[in-house]
C-alpha cells in the first residue's frame, strides 16, 4: 500500500472501499473511499483517518512516506466513524502526535473511543497551526455533516480539506476529478448531497459563503475524488443545491398491489409528458430510495403514489417517506395519488405530511376506487392541470 502524492509534500494515505454496497442505508453501487491526507513539512500532519477495518491500509500508506513517530499533528475534522475509526490505532502508534480537533469533536470522540492518554489540543474557527512552510487554519462548519464538523485550510497551497462537504461515495480508479468521468462524479456528488447533506442546507450555505472568498485551487474531501480542475463547478452545484433550486423536472415515486396505482402513475407520467416536462418514473419495487433522493434533489414536481393497504400505505412507501422527510427537501410541488378499496383517508394524510415539508400542494390527493377506468384516468389527468400553473 503506497501513498499517492497530490502536491509536492502532500499525500493521499486513505483507503478505497471498493466493495461496500451499503453505507448506513445508502446504496453505494460504486463503492466509497475514506480519504486521509499526510502533509510532510518541517512538521508532519495527518488530516483525518479511515474506517476502522481499513486502519492497517492507512498505516501502510503513511509508513511508505514517514515513520509514525514523526507525525506531529493528527487533525480530526469530524467524529463520524468513517473518518475517526482508525484514530485509536494511530493515536497509540504515533507516540509524538497531538490530536487537533474542535471542542465538539473532542467531546464526541470521547463518546466513541477510550481517549485516555491522547494529547488533545482544541481549536476553534480561525485558529491555525504552523507546519513550517505551510499553515493549517481551521473553520468549524457545524452540521456539515454533524455538529462537530470542521474543515482545514492550507493557504500556501490553496487546498481545502473539506471532510464530508463536496464528497461522493465513489471508489475511483484514480484520485482526481479530471481522471474520472465527469458525469459520474457529478451524479455521485448530487446523490451524496441529497442523502447526507440535504437536511443541513442552511448551514452548508453559510459554509459555502466562507469557502468562496478563499478561492481554493484544490478541494480534498474525505470521500471520492480530489477536485483540482472542477472546483468552480462543484462550488456552483452546491450553490444551487443549498438554495433548493430545481431543474423543472417531475418525479413519480410509487408502489402498487394489483397495478391499479401503476395505471394511475402512468397516467400521471402521460400528463407531464404532454406538457413537455421531463419525468422520472420510479417504482419502489425496483428503485433504491437513496437513488430516488438524487431525483428528489433536482425535481420540481414530486408525485407520490400508493394503494391503501390495511388503512395504511405500502411499507415501501412508508420507508421512502420516512427517509425523505428526514432529509427535508424544500421548494417542491407535491401531489398524492393511489388506489383504494374502502378507505381513502390515507392519501389525505400523506398530503398533510408533505405540507409539513412546506411543499406546495395545488392539486388535492386523487384516490380511485379499485381499478381505474379509462374515464377515471382521463379525469385524473384533467385534475392535474393546476399543478403547473
Ligand atoms: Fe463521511 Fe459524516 O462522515
Amino acid at each position: 500500500m503506497k501513498a499517492m502524492e497530490i502536491k509536492p509534500g502532500i499525500y493521499w494515505v486513505g483507503a478505497k472501499d471498493s466493495l461496500v454496497r451499503d453505507f448506513h442505508g445508502y446504496k453505494t453501487q460504486r463503492g466509497s473511499t475514506y480519504n486521509a491526507f499526510l502533509i510532510v513539512d518541517e512538521k508532519i500532519a495527518l488530516i483525518d483517518t479511515v474506517k476502522a477495518p481499513f486502519s492497517q491500509e492507512m498505516l501502510d500508506r503513511i509508513t511508505s512516506i514517514v515513520s509514525l513517530d514523526r507525525i506531529d499533528f493528527i487533525v480530526a475534522n469530524h467524529a463520524e466513524m468513517d473518518h475517526s475509526g482508525a484514530l485509536p490505532d494511530i493515536m497509540r502508534l504515533a507516540k509524538n502526535a497531538q490530536l487537533i480537533t474542535s471542542p465538539n469533536c473532542d467531546a464526541n470522540l470521547k463518546k466513541h473511543y477510550n481517549t485516555d492518554g491522547w494529547k488533545v489540543s482544541q481549536v476553534r474557527t480561525g485558529q491555525s497551526i504552523s507546519l513550517g512552510k505551510r499553515t493549517l487554519t481551521f473553520v468549524q462548519v457545524p452540521f456539515v455533516h454533524w455538529p462537530d464538523s470542521m474543515v482545514a485550510w492550507c493557504p500556501e497551497d490553496k487546498i481545502l480539506f473539506s471532510n464530508d462537504a463536496f464528497g461522493q461515495h465513489l471508489s475511483p480508479n484514480s484520485l482526481f476529478d479530471d481522471e474520472t468521468p465527469k458525469d459520474i462524479i457529478f451524479e455521485e456528488s448530487a446523490k451524496y448531497y441529497a442523502n447526507i447533506v440535504y437536511p443541513f442546507a442552511n448551514q452548508t450555505d453559510k459554509a459555502l459563503e466562507a469557502v468562496k472568498p478563499l478561492a481554493p485551487s484544490i478541494i480534498a474531501p474525505s470521500h471520492g475524488v480530489v477536485w483540482r480542475t472542477m472546483v468552480p463547478e462543484i462550488l456552483a452545484e452546491y450553490g444551487k443545491w443549498v438554495k433548493h433550486q430545481n431543474n423543472g423536472s417531475a418525479l413519480i415515486v410509487f408502489d402498487s398491489m394489483w397495478e391499479s396505482t401503476t395505471k394511475m402513475a402512468k397516467s400521471v407520467r402521460d400528463f407531464f409528458e404532454s406538457k413537455n416536462i421531463p419525468v422520472r418514473f420510479c417504482s419502489l419495487k425496483t428503485d433504491h430510495i437513496s437513488d430516488i433522493m438524487t431525483s428528489v434533489l433536482s425535481a420540481k414536481y414530486i408525485a407520490i403514489g400508493t394503494p391503501v393497504l390495511n388503512e395504511n400505505m405500502m411499507p415501501t412507501m412508508a420507508g421512502f417517506l420516512t427517509y425523505m422527510r428526514g432529509l427535508k427537501p424544500r421548494g417542491k410541488v407535491g401531489f398524492v395519488f393511489g388506489s383504494y378499496g374502502w378507505n381513502f383517508r390515507l392519501h389525505k394524510e400523506i398530503e398533510e405530511s408533505l405540507k409539513a415539508l412546506e411543499w406546495q400542494i395545488p392539486v388535492p390527493a386523487q384516490s380511485i376506487k379499485y381499478v381505474p377506468s379509462a374515464i377515471e384516468l382521463e379525469a385524473l389527468q384533467a385534475a392535474l392541470e393546476p399543478l403547473i400553473q
